[in-house]
């Protein structure tokens, strides 16, 4: 039935070092009273990415373990990641650093330190992290700023490591060809014949590598990329640019059209990156209340939105998955 090849894919991860810094697989789980309540006939299922089990779970969770793999295995001893204060990755990447004895400098381009500190700031307080706020400057700015404080740390002596992009990067990305993966193995050990899966589009690395993943391994379900950030165009040229990236890392599919396994929808972004939306905000209500589980407003809800919008549409035939990417702590600082 399933016409997937889980060895091959595992063989060409098996190239890159990789920390084992989470708990995997993660969980594939029917979503019943959420179908229920939905009416339809249509299997849901959720990938539980929230529990990845480093710090507060999360998606990053898997792109840190090839990315710190290759700083470990190159002598690094102090990592350098950065984002806005509120960041899932930035306090994931502190928890890896904890667990793997590494030093981590978080770069924060907001204000100055809050006196009161709510979600992952809290958490990144609780792990030590040694925080630099730089002020409200760009994205392009602040890590122009971490290439110079990284240089600083080389000239004493010290081998640091610089995550870029949010951790969205070709080699972060194989975390996520990682997921498709396990996710096809699950999907074989249920025998569930999966036909669609929803991910988040942020940076796009999380939907790129799943792409990618879900090429390599032939997997049966089709790739839904909701995306939360970029318009339609750009965020389908950035995953473009990234699947070359991942080909050239890998030395696989590098002619191959990835246009059939994906689609990228826009309708679910509202007014972009950090803005809610009155649907997104119910949902995160709708989920809590039917299956205990909890969605944030920038990444998650949307993307679970979308999915079940498009199957109360009838837009879906099959079996339906929701990628849960996590981001529980952030959810603190946005009611
Ligand atoms: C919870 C959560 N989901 C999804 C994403 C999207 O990942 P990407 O930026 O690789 O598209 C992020 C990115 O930070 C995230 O924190």
């Amino acid at each position: 039935m399933l016409s997937v090849n889980i060895e091959h894919t595992r063989e060409v991860l098996e190239e890159f070092p990789r920390l084992e810094l989470g708990t995997f697989p993660t969980p594939l789980q029917p979503m019943k009273n959420l179908q229920t309540n939905l009416g339809t006939s249509i299997p849901l299922y959720i990938k539980r990415d929230d529990l990845t089990g480093l710090g507060p779970g999360g998606n990053k969770t898997r792109n840190l373990e090839y990315l710190l793999g290759k700083a470990v295995k190159q002598g690094s001893d102090v990592i350098f990641a950065s984002g806005k204060s509120q960041s899932n990755l930035c306090t994931l990447a502190v928890s890896a650093c904890r667990k793997s004895d590494l030093d981590c400098v978080i770069v924060h381009n907001d204000e100055a330190e809050p006196e009161h500190k709510v979600g992952n700031q809290l958490l990144n307080q609780l792990l030590g992290a040694d925080l630099r706020y730089v002020g409200d400057v760009t994205d392009k700015e602040r890590e122009a700023l971490v290439l110079r404080y990284a240089q600083e740390l080389e000239d004493q002596g010290r081998h640091p490591y610089v995550i870029q992009n949010g951790a969205s990067t070709a080699l972060g990305a194989l975390g996520y060809v990682h997921a498709a993966m396990e996710l096809c193995q699950q999907c074989q050990e249920q025998n569930l014949d999966l036909k669609h899966l929803f991910v988040p589009g942020g940076n796009g690395g999380l939907a790129a590598g799943t792409i990618f993943g879900a090429a390599l391994t032939q997997a049966p379900f089709h790739v839904h990329v909701i995306t939360v950030e970029h318009e339609k165009e750009k965020l389908k040229e950035i995953l473009e640019t990234f699947l070359r990236e991942i080909a050239e890392l890998t030395g696989q599919l590098q002619t191959y059209d990835f246009s059939s396994v994906y689609t990228i929808h826009e309708e679910y972004r509202g007014e972009g990156w950090g803005k809610s939306t009155p649907e997104c905000v119910q949902q995160i209500y709708d989920l809590a209340q039917s299956e205990g589980i909890f969605v944030e407003q920038v990444y998650t809800s949307k993307t679970l939105y979308g999915m079940l919008d498009m199957v109360r549409k009838g837009l879906v035939e099959g079996s339906a998955c929701y990628l849960h990417t996590g981001g529980f702590s952030a959810l603190f600082s946005q009611f």
